[in-house]
């Protein structure tokens, strides 16, 4: 694939530091044109500079657009997309009730294909460039997934989801079967292209002691892969994983006992914490990840970012489709302001347009990689209108300052602020 030059023109952000470290406002900085080429951000500065560095770019005018890093959503279930928005239950009812009969589903690799498609388009419409997939039990639903991720060039994070208890009957695998699928596809997928695989139990009730344990030497074996799975999402899920393991100190010790926790590890949720939990994830350097709409949606409760930051835990946001209610990271970053304000902090744009790019990339080990326009990073770009629909378009005008031009898109906005979308520099049709 070839991967023309290209400046773009408008308002190019870049994170200089975390807005969490000091003043958010002055945390980033914003130039005139972005230079793209052979897939890979080379310079951000005025439009003159871009044009003497590379005579022969394609220049494209993006007017007043604002254009940032592609979003990096760190925990969804693509297998989740068709049964988005079911009514009515809390946690382990809407597993039962909606979830598990949708990804019975993925044994079919006809189906799970046009799934993946489905969800990647949605999402790129969105502006999403990266995301970190759970898949099914099947092993047909990882590589429906990497391939279609392959064939749009993106950047992604998947694995298949392991469960050999408390799941029906055709939805569980076994301590084996699971390490020995999970083996295959990792030697198959990981570090192919851009995909890289994510060893995937799903949580502590749905796993026994022995898959725990399988899952844990599987990633002694490969060190470098990401292992993610959900950690204090109820507290009704918390009573039973008490029950289901009795010897555990807490939830996180299930995992721990097991050989899942460390700083690869991205823990979804993670809401109810207690203080040795928190201290053991900070100083494994272990990841939070933030689903607000799900945690919302699910009825959940409040995660509190600030606070955890605050802790010097490392913190990433994620849509959690289908337990979240949307594809948009946009929405995801109004529900995460939401609840800081019910949690007893404003969270300022520029905290959560970073959480949403560099702070979900550094979760994933990829700072530097992606989720923020630097010389050296990939060129997984967007460009957003802010005044999209008439109700932003009315409060963007008033506004004095970036932040608060962008301030209303993230509380009001969707797929149509999404003007365009790069994959490693090359426009999505
Ligand atoms: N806990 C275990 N599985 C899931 C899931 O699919 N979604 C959510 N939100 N929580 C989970
Ligand atoms: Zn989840």
């Amino acid at each position: 694939m070839t991967h023309p030059d290209t400046i773009l023109t408008g308002q190019v952000l870049s994170f200089t530091r975390s807005p969490f470290d000091g003043d958010p406002a002055g945390a980033a900085e914003v130039t005139e044109a972005v230079l793209m080429q052979g897939g890979r951000i080379t310079a951000t500065g005025s439009r003159a500079r871009m044009q003497a560095m590379a005579p022969g770019a394609e220049l494209q005018d993006q007017a007043d657009a604002l254009i940032m890093a592609g979003f990096v959503d760190a925990h969804v279930h693509y297998p989740q997309t068709a049964m988005i928005a079911s009514w009515g239950k809390r946690l382990i009812d809407w597993l039962n009730s909606y979830t598990f009969p949708e990804e019975m589903k993925f044994k079919d690799a006809t189906y799970a294909t046009e799934i993946a498609g489905r969800y990647l388009d949605l999402t790129l419409a969105n502006g999403t460039t990266t995301v970190c997939s759970y898949c099914t039990i099947h092993p047909e639903s990882v590589d429906a997934f990497f391939t279609a991720a392959q064939t749009r060039g993106q950047r992604v994070f998947a694995g298949k989801t392991c469960m050999d208890r408390n799941a029906p009957e055709g939805l569980r695998d076994t301590a084996q079967s699971g390490y020995d699928d999970s083996k295959a596809l990792l030697e198959k997928w990981h570090g192919v292209d851009r995909l890289s695989y994510a060893i995937t139990p799903r949580f502590s009730p749905t796993s026994t002691p022995e898959q725990l344990a399988a899952m844990g030497a599987l990633w002694s074996e490969h060190p470098d892969c990401l292992m993610q799975t959900h950690l204090s999402e109820q507290t009704d899920e918390i009573d039973w994983v008490r029950s289901l393991y009795p010897q555990a100190r807490d939830y996180l010790d299930t995992y721990e006992a097991h050989g899942l926790l460390g700083a690869r590890g991205l823990y979804g949720h993670a809401i109810y914490l207690e203080d040795r939990e928190r201290d053991r994830l900070r100083e494994v350097g272990g990841a939070l990840i933030h689903c607000p709409t799900s945690n919302t949606f699910i009825g959940s409760g409040l995660f509190n970012t600030a606070a955890r930051i605050a802790e010097g835990l490392r913190v990433g946001l994620a849509t959690d489709t289908g337990g979240g209610s949307s594809f948009s990271m946009l929405r995801t970053m109004a529900a995460a302001y939401e609840i800081g304000q019910l949690t007893g902090t404003a969270l300022h744009p520029a905290q959560l347009m970073w959480l949403a790019t560099v702070g979900s990339a550094e979760t994933l080990h990829m700072n530097g990689v992606i989720g923020n326009i630097q010389p050296g990073t990939e060129a997984d770009v967007i460009a957003i209108n802010l005044a999209s629909t008439p109700a932003i378009a009315q409060r963007h005008a008033q506004a004095d300052d970036l932040w608060e031009a962008i301030f209303p898109t993230i509380m009001m906005g969707d797929d149509r602020a999404i003007r365009q979308v790069w994959i490693a520099g090359r426009p999505v049709a």
